[in-house]
């Protein structure tokens, strides 16, 4: 990686996406591709030296770890999945904000024996009923995880939750509060050092457009 190969930002289709990018256009980058519209996963921007790479959202902080990608915007939920070994976060974007929760049937009985929890999120709940010293069955879903306990798989999930439609709409609620989410700008540890003075001006740029 030499002193003047892009700047490659690593960002996710979708709300990650969408939201991030008004932050960035603060920061002078505007992406010449629409990631929902174009095939392409490699997008030039205005500024010849910046590239943004579409990938999916768990993706996000394997990309950067690696140095594959020099910066990414990821959800604090992936982050915590992820472990965030290699990356540094110097900026909380506030935005993309929900909570992660568990979740179950409204009104749901106490469960004889361990609670089975579906989850794409394997780690953080793992870890989240250590703390509690509980012990649970985890079941690891990819998405949809409202439906496991419809379908009788699972008692309660641990998912993201913003206006809690999605819960209610499947007879489920909000029982437990984990964490308190939003997208982090990530950083590799290499670039930060290779790419300083770009990597420094963007952390600049993108926490003025967040305060603004
Ligand atoms: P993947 O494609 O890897 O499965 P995903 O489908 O979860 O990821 P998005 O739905 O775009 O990807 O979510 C990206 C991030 O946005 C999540 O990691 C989370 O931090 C946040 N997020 C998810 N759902 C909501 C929501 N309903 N409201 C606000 N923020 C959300
Ligand atoms: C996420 C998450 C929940 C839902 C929560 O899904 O996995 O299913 O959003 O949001 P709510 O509390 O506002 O209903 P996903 O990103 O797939 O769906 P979305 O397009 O509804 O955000």
């Amino acid at each position: 990686m030499s002193n003047d190969s892009p700047l490659v930002i690593a960002l996710s289709k979708g709300r990650i996406f969408k939201e991030t990018l008004p932050l960035l256009a603060q920061a002078g980058i505007e992406p010449i591709d629409d990631p929902e519209t174009s095939r392409k996963l490699i997008l030039d921007t205005n500024q010849e030296n910046v590239k943004v790479v579409i990938i999916r959202a768990t993706d996000v902080p394997t990309y950067v770890q690696h140095g594959a990608a020099d910066v990414g915007v990821a959800g604090k939920d992936v982050l915590m999945e992820h472990g965030g070994d290699g990356l540094y976060e110097p900026l909380d974007l506030k935005i993309a904000c929900c909570r992660l929760m568990v979740a179950g049937p409204v009104d749901a009985q106490p469960v004889q024996g361990r609670l089975r929890i579906a989850t794409k999120f394997i780690n953080t709940t793992r870890d989240y009923y250590a703390r509690k010293g509980e012990q649970v069955e985890l079941i690891k879903l990819y998405g949809s995880m409202e439906l496991a306990p419809l379908a009788g798989l699972s008692d309660r999930i641990v998912d993201v939750v913003d206006t809690g439609n999605t819960l209610k709409a499947n007879g489920l609620e909000p029982q437990e509060h984990i964490a308190d989410i939003s997208s982090r700008l990530v950083v590799n540890k290499a670039s930060l050092k290779i790419k300083h003075a770009a990597i420094k001006r963007l952390i600049a740029d993108l926490t003025a457009a967040v305060n603004g």
